[in-house]
């Protein structure tokens, strides 16, 4: 009987190492033939990973607590000589509710993450978007579809309204496919501002020709300082105000360790396979050792069988001394206490008897 135990036990530890290394297996290649793509993440060629998505603004409810350090406001660019602030989230459309802008459908406006606003109208610069793109050391992040491309404000202005709406009509006069760049700009007058708000005249456009829109581009810069916070500057926009560029800097577009993949190994399991590996050499040559060259039979095969039993009986010793005296601490175990004859209660209530003897000796000797 003796004799099978540690062979056993050798059993027991090859088959539980091979159920583990095929319950690995299994869920490795579960996840790697569905590879989920996670917005507002990247990793770059070289293996560095970002994860922008503590940057990104989140809504919150009225009657709820805004979680913690996440942020819950838009991030403001100051548009210095541009005129105007422009105001954007990263990855998330832009919390504070945008109404009326230019130029974009009406069941778009909750998608919009980059916006500015000039004489009371919202301009987009572009919807929603998660796709990170990592180049070399810089991460960049694009909004496309905003607003008709065009000078929003006063003198260039006039252009301010190359807005489709005008734009077909032209169409209509001249179709023969000239080149719109050439001709939208010079024919356009004042009067054809008030077409600005033809939203049907949008409609019937965008089945028409693709229309330029606002974009914004956004890079990212690591900063390592951790109390700086996320922060937008406006680098600057093209003549045509079509594509807008953005630099942020935040500790998140740093480059980081990417993290463990549920399914993959990890290092902690890589850590328990060695650990794993190394316990089953040891039993297994230590029991061919004793059985071989010690001549060992029972449990004396097991490799330093009397160090083992000793620190086992060890820790048997120390759990009884433990809970044992846990059960003197623990108040709770009163009942016993009483029972067992608490050492101290009792030894209180001796003194005080001595002392009332004592006291009683001394008014007797008076
Ligand atoms: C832009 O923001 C600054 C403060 O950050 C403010 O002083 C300025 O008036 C704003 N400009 C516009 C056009 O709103
Ligand atoms: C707009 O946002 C909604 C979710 O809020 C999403 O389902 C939809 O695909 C987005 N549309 C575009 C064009 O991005």
């Amino acid at each position: 009987m003796h004799l099978q135990s540690p062979s056993r036990v050798v059993l027991l530890a090859i088959l539980s190492l091979a159920s583990i290394a095929v319950a690995d297996d299994a869920t490795k290649t579960t996840i790697s033939s569905t590879p989920a793509i996670t917005p507002c993440v990247a990793t770059s060629t070289n293996g560095a990973f970002f994860d922008l998505r503590p940057d990104a603004a989140v809504v919150v409810q009225k009657d709820e607590k805004p979680p913690k350090g996440v942020p819950t406001e838009d991030y403001v660019a100051k548009g210095w000589d541009y005129g105007s602030n422009f105001t954007l989230n990263i990855c998330n459309p832009v919390v504070k509710r945008v109404d009326d802008v230019v130029g974009v459908d009406k069941a778009l406006w909750k998608n919009i993450s980059a916006y500015y606003e000039t004489k009371g109208k919202v301009h987009s610069l572009g919807l929603q978007s998660g796709t990170l793109v990592p180049r070399g050391r810089k991460l960049v992040l694009q909004y496309t579809g905003g607003s008709p491309c065009g000078a929003s404000d006063k003198s260039r202005d006039k252009r301010a309204g190359v807005h489709e709406g005008a734009r077909y009509k032209y169409n209509d006069f001249d179709d023969d496919g000239e080149d719109e760049g050439d001709y939208y700009a010079p024919r356009r007058t004042s009067k054809d501002d008030e077409d600005d708000k033809g939203g049907k005249k949008d409609k019937d456009r965008q089945k028409d020709e693709p229309v330029r829109r606002k974009s914004a581009t956004i890079s990212f810069l690591c900063d390592h300082d951790p109390d700086t916070p996320t922060a937008f500057s406006f680098v600057g926009t093209d003549p045509d105000e079509c594509a807008y560029f953005f630099e942020v800097r935040s500790q998140h577009a740093c480059a980081g360790a990417e993290p463990h993949k549920p399914g993959s190994v990890g290092p902690g399991s890589v850590f328990a396979i060695i650990f794993f590996i190394t316990v089953l050499v040891y039993v297994v040559g230590g029991v061919f050792y004793q059985r071989t060259v010690a001549h060992a039979r029972g449990w004396r095969q097991l490799p330093n069988y009397s160090l083992w039993s000793g620190i086992w009986s060890f820790v048997k010793d120390l759990f009884v001394i433990l809970t044992s005296s846990c059960a003197r601490i623990i108040p709770r175990r009163r009942g016993y206490h009483t029972l067992s004859g608490s050492p101290n209660g009792r030894r209180e209530s001796r003194d005080d008897e001595n002392r009332l003897i004592d006291q009683l000796d001394e008014e007797w000797d008076d």
